[in-house]
């Protein structure tokens, strides 16, 4: 272990005198997963020694574990437990409430570290540039969900007074938000929801929940077991329109040649036979309904007085390929809100050069560049900031392998740091005034919030395993009860 020898400036980065230094901004999975390879390489296992720092704008670590996947996803827990022994083993240290950019700069960074690694990940929508998006009534699917998974940093009202809602995209994400729309409140309580989420989700008088797609369900982006999910919903039919169910040689292709899309397609096709089974009415007599529309391209958010009062699509064909054309029908359906997730969208770090278009730092297999195209030396990016929104949190694994075996394969050219002892961080954050928060803090806010759950479940109707703070002064007040790092 490398985090207690104390630095000597005048040896070679790398020996126990003097550990390589490495900061890892962003403690999401892709960071996790790349502080933990580089303890594990063979070039460590060989002997070099390495000393990491992982640092995160939240008090709290694992990103969008934490401020993305949806409540109702316990499964994940798994991987929780997998990042919390990474990080319980003492050999990367957690600063948590600490932003780049704001608390540490790139200069401050490059002095204190031979190496950066940026693991920002994304955390904003990406834009849907059609008339009447900016209408009231008109939301980003991702400012919702840091809303319902408890954000430090977004409004703690939200309204939630549509009865009629349209969800426009075919991903992961707006499956998340048409269910937790659509669920009851009280489906949610087990969850580690905060309270003012299940009060504001209790009174919300939906009815009817439409995920609109802009192609067809042989194209849909979504995962088997997240579209099969849906059907899990208590007291909330599903309902599908067979004038959707277009199919080209594209779609028959993709149905032969990848298992996911044969699954999903059964899965939808299956719903929509059961439904017509049904005579008539296609639904159950629930008091709310899921909608899912294919081969729909939003054109414009309508309103009344400034609020969103209905939304028009084009109906699509599809063209061969898998993508569609516009028919020329347009198509109005009422609706007092608009959530549109049509993907996520990294943000551009200071003193970083970044791709406008794709929303990534600009790299070449997790080595960050410079204006001029070249390499710059020491600076590295991985995970969503460096491939792009999509993907499971397993794929971050490859990248931050890509990402630490060239930043390893640099090592003899990585600039030297001039201050690398582990303490100066530690004292310039102090300096500035920072209230950073520790792995041991986490842990303190990790059980308080475990207790909470605990105790609302002895006066509740329901076991909660955890309730979640989340002011971030209160996070940041019961993480620092706890020691510090230092
Ligand atoms: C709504 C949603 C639900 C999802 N659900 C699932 C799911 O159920 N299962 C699954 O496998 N995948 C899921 N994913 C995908 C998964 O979340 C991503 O693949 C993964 O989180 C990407 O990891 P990352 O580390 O690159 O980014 P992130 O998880 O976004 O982590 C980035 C970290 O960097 C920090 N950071 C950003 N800027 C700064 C700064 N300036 N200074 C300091 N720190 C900073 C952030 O605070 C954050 O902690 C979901 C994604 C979304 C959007
Ligand atoms: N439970 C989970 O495992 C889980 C949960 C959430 C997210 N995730 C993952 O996180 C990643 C991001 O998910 P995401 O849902 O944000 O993105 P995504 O998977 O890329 O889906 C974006 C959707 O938006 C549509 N879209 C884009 N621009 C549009 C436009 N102008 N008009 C209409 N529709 C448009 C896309 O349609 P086209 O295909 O036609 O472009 C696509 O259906 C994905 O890899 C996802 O699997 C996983």
């Amino acid at each position: 272990m490398s985090t207690a020898v104390s630095s000597n400036t005048s040896a070679a980065p790398g020996t126990e005198e003097r550990p390589l230094r490495i900061a890892v901004i962003g403690s999401g999975p892709a960071g996790v997963y790349a502080a933990d390879m580089l303890t594990k390489s063979a070039e460590v296992r060989d002997g070099l020694v390495v000393s990491i720092d992982l640092f995160d704008r939240y008090p709290a670590p694992y990103g969008l574990i934490r401020y993305g996947v949806a409540p109702d996803h316990p499964r994940i827990k798994g991987i929780v437990n997998a990042l919390h022994k990474v990080l319980d083993r003492g050999d990367i240290r957690f600063f948590g409430n600490v932003e780049y950019g704001t608390d540490l700069s790139l200069e401050d960074l490059q002095t204190h570290y031979d190496a950066v690694i940026f693991a920002t990940g994304a955390i904003k929508d990406a834009d849907l540039n059609i008339p009447g998006i900016e209408l009231d009534g008109s939301y980003g699917g991702a400012d919702f969900v840091s809303w319902y998974d408890g954000h430090p940093d977004v409004s703690r009202e939200w309204p939630l007074n549509a009865k009629e809602i349209a969800v426009i995209g075919n991903g992961n994400v707006a499956l998340d938000v048409a269910r937790v729309l659509s669920k009851h409140a009280d489906d949610l309580l087990v969850t580690e929801i905060p309270d003012n989420v299940y009060a504001g989700l209790k009174e919300s008088p939906v009815t009817d929940v439409h995920i609109f797609g802009r192609r067809g369900p042989a194209q849909v982006k979504f995962t088997p077991l997240e579209l099969r999910e849906l059907s899990h919903s208590r007291d909330v039919d599903i309902v599908l329109y067979e004038e959707d169910f277009d199919f080209d040689e594209a779609s028959d292709a993709a149905v032969k040649s990848n298992n996911q899309i044969k699954t999903m397609v059964g899965t939808l096709t299956n719903w929509l036979v059961e439904q017509d089974d049904d005579d008539a009415d296609p639904t159950t007599g629930a008091s709310r309904r899921l909608h899912l529309h294919f081969l729909h391209s939003p054109v414009e958010v309508t309103g009344t007085d400034g609020k969103v009062s209905g939304i028009k699509f084009e109906r699509t064909e599809l063209d061969g390929t898998g993508n569609v054309r516009g028919t020329g029908e347009f198509l109005d359906y009422p609706v007092q809100a608009v959530y549109r997730s049509v993907g996520y969208f990294g943000s551009a770090l200071p003193d970083v050069e970044f791709d406008h278009q794709r929303g990534v730092v600009t790299n070449d297999g997790g080595r960050v560049l410079g204006v001029d195209g070249t390499q710059v030396p020491g600076i590295y990016a991985t995970g969503w900031i460096k491939r792009g929104p999509v993907g499971l949190i397993g794929h971050t694994k490859g990248d931050a392998l890509e990402t630490i075996t060239h930043l390893l394969a640099d090592r003899a050219e990585l600039p030297v740091a001039a201050v690398p002892g582990i303490e100066a961080v530690t004292e310039l954050l102090d300096s500035r005034g920072v209230k950073f928060t520790s792995w041991e803090g986490w842990n303190e806010l990790d059980a308080h919030e475990k207790a909470l759950g605990a105790a609302a479940s002895e006066t509740g109707p329901v076991q909660r395993e955890r309730i979640k703070v989340v002011s971030r002064d209160e996070m940041v007040d019961v993480s620092r009860g706890a020691s510090v790092v230092g």
